[in-house]
């Protein structure tokens, strides 16, 4: 298939200037071989995107943004386009991250806004979908995702432009995973989907698995067909963690 494997952390709201540090640290481990195989990209917090930017410049490791506005420029106090992120050296945003949806009433429609802004700006939109645990429980994950995904992804989205990240919101924070067969079937009907929305491009998207990715069972969860890459949470925030899931690779 092609698709090159991306490792991503997203420090959500961590991360003091000093937590550059961990930017230097992973470049400072990450070996040739392994930048070979596999695309490593951080998304620190708005506030250390520049300095992350600059602790990684010349090295395989790219920086993202974890959330935008999706318009431009104008009067959206405290926002932050896709123009804003491109201009700091930002390459990709994590677009609806379900803590975006659940905190801040983010809806697949403004989800797909947020996509067309990241395109239009040059970045890679990593669009989250997954269901909760009760729409787990009721049976629904496949009708939840496939929606999210249906209206989420822009039309003529590419692999250049766009990644999908499954993250189950029950696996987020809690050490709980689906098990690789669930994840297998989620990611399978995610690819299906995508190929019913954007054609044979969709063998080329890179879906990541997000959700209590650690180093101890990274191997066993990355090596699930369809599963190309992580989203990693909690374990981004260290750099031995972070490179020991990269490392599954
Ligand atoms: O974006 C990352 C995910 O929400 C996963 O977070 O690895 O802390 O479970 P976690």
């Amino acid at each position: 298939h092609g698709r090159r494997p991306l490792v991503a952390g997203n420090w959500k709201m961590n991360g003091l200037r000093k937590s550059v540090s961990v930017v230097e640290s992973v470049r400072a481990r990450l070996t040739p071989d392994l930048t070979d195989r596999i695309d490593v990209l951080i998304c620190p917090p708005s506030t250390l995107i520049a300095s992350c930017v600059a602790a990684a410049y010349g090295s395989p490791i790219a920086i993202g943004g974890q959330n935008l506005h999706a318009k431009a420029s104008g009067a959206f106090t405290g926002s932050i386009s896709a123009e804003m992120l491109s201009d700091l050296g930002a390459r990709y945003v994590i677009v609806g991250h379900s803590e975006r949806r659940a905190y801040h009433h983010e809806t697949d429609d403004g989800v797909h806004a947020k996509a067309l802004a990241a395109r239009r700006a040059g970045l890679c939109g990593i669009i989250c979908v997954g269901e909760t645990q009760e729409e787990r429980e009721e049976g629904r994950t496949l009708d939840i995702v496939r929606a999210q995904l249906a209206i989420g992804v822009p039309k003529g989205a590419t692999a250049t432009d766009t990644v999908i990240a499954y993250e189950p919101v029950w696996a987020i924070g809690t050490g709980l995973t689906p098990t690789p067969a669930d994840i297998a079937e989620v990611h399978a009907s995610l690819r299906e989907m995508l190929t019913s929305l954007i054609g044979p491009e969709a063998a080329r998207v890179r879906i990541l698995y997000g959700g209590s990715v650690k180093p101890g069972n990274a191997r066993e969860l990355m090596s699930v067909e369809n599963v190309d890459g992580a989203l990693v949470g909690g374990a981004s925030l260290v750099a031995e963690d972070f490179l020991g899931i990269a490392q599954a690779y």
